[in-house]
């Protein structure tokens, strides 16, 4: 990703020393750049359970490196055990993005057909840095064929602008590199289409507030920050001409989990026949899951997160007080939207409806598994 003039993953190995992986913090994001150094499982768990990362893609990616931190960590004797227990570890931190339970599953595949110590060392390096890869690949191939229907819409438009709505945060800094909902929208502003996006804030974390935004501003691209009830109105008055989010994990029907208030949206875009997009590399569908409402597990994180709200004053983030100190709050982080409210999805390899027929023409290695394997106990 773009930050400043320099290039930037938003994680990789620190370049003088590869017993050590770095991330960027984004807790202090948009008002401080702040790298952090990670050398143990601990520290990775603790990375991602309190958001320095997030995004599926890059709690994907996280995970694979934090695989290879318990192999540089394991002792000889027990090494086994370790690996495992580590895996245990990094899935439970947080549950509704499969990309973390998926690279874990891939590195313990992978490492336990090797025998030596030293070779589950270096086959978890490679696999991590292959993990990492593939998803700045895959986002990049997503950025390639979304940005035929921003194209489009701008033809459509006679060159005016095109209007694109987006929820949270699915840009680079949800991924290793490009985002999956920002690729096209990069790809379309690198072509000279006259764009601008909507971003919503997103409470209660704000990442659309405080990283899209910060994104797109690196980029330079055209935007405005909205509160998260505004999208119906800009919808009603010919404002947006289309919405592309992300998600955490998509069903291989075609069932939408992501950032909470994502299901509003869609139900607004329905209503007024603008068409809403999701773009996801084939990592994110979760090819286990059939009824994403019945199945998706979301998570609640801490009423702290509701009831207060962060922010940059006197050179300091603090945060402050926003309800009677004695009102209860819940925060479910994620939301479910069914198939039935989405265009299509942009993946890697092209453009697909949003079923499962349509989901396995494009991806037909993948044989729906819909009973669901404990692969820990
Ligand atoms: O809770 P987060 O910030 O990890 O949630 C992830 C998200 O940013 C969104 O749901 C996003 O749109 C999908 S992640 C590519």
């Amino acid at each position: 990703m773009k930050i400043g003039e320099k290039h930037y993953r938003t994680i990789w190995l620190k370049e003088d020393n590869p017993l050590i992986v770095r991330i960027i913090d984004q807790r202090y994001l948009p008002y401080d750049f702040v790298i952090e150094d990670l050398q143990t499982v601990d520290e990775l768990v603790v990375a991602i359970k309190d958001m320095h990362v997030r995004g599926a893609g890059l709690i994907g990616a996280a995970a694979g490196f934090g695989m290879y931190l318990a192999a540089i960590n394991a002792p000889k004797k027990g090494f086994e055990k370790f690996i495992q227990d580590s895996g245990n570890q990094i899935i439970a931190t947080r549950p509704t993005a499969v990309n973390l339970i998926w690279a874990v599953k891939r590195q313990l595949k992978l490492i336990n057909k090797v025998s030596s110590c030293q070779n589950k060392i270096e086959v978890a390096l490679k696999t991590a840095q292959k993990i990492a890869d593939e998803d700045a690949e895959y986002c990049k191939n997503i950025g390639k064929h979304g940005v035929k229907i921003i194209e489009d819409l701008s033809v459509k438009k006679n060159g005016n602008t095109v209007n694109i709505l987006t929820h949270c945060n699915a840009g680079s800094l949800a991924f290793v590199d490009y985002g999956s909902a920002t690729a096209p929208i990069y790809e379309a502003f690198e072509r000279g289409i006259t764009l601008h996006v909507w971003v919503d804030e997103t409470r209660p974390r704000n990442q659309g507030a405080r990283l899209t935004a910060w994104e797109l501003n690196e980029y330079q691209v055209p935007h405005t920050v909205i509160s998260d009830n505004t999208g119906g109105h800009l919808m009603q008055h010919g404002l947006v001409d289309m919405v592309i989010v992300g998600t955490d994990r998509t069903t291989y029907t075609g069932d939408v989990a992501n950032k909470i208030g994502t299901y509003l949206k869609a139900l607004a875009a329905k209503d007024n026949n603008i068409p809403f997009y999701v773009a996801l590399p084939s990592t994110t569908f979760d090819w286990e899951m059939k009824d994403g409402l019945k199945e998706i597990s979301i998570e609640e994180r801490g009423e702290r997160e509701v009831k207060y709200i962060e922010g940059f004053i006197d050179g300091k983030i603090k945060e402050v007080l926003l309800t009677p100190k004695e009102s209860r709050c819940v925060n479910y982080a994620f939301d479910v939207t069914p198939a039935r409210l989405v265009t299509g999805f942009i993946t890697e390899r092209g453009i697909c409806e949003a079923n499962e027929q349509s989901i396995l023409a494009m991806f037909p290695e993948h044989k729906p598994r819909p009973f669901r394997l404990q692969p820990f106990n």
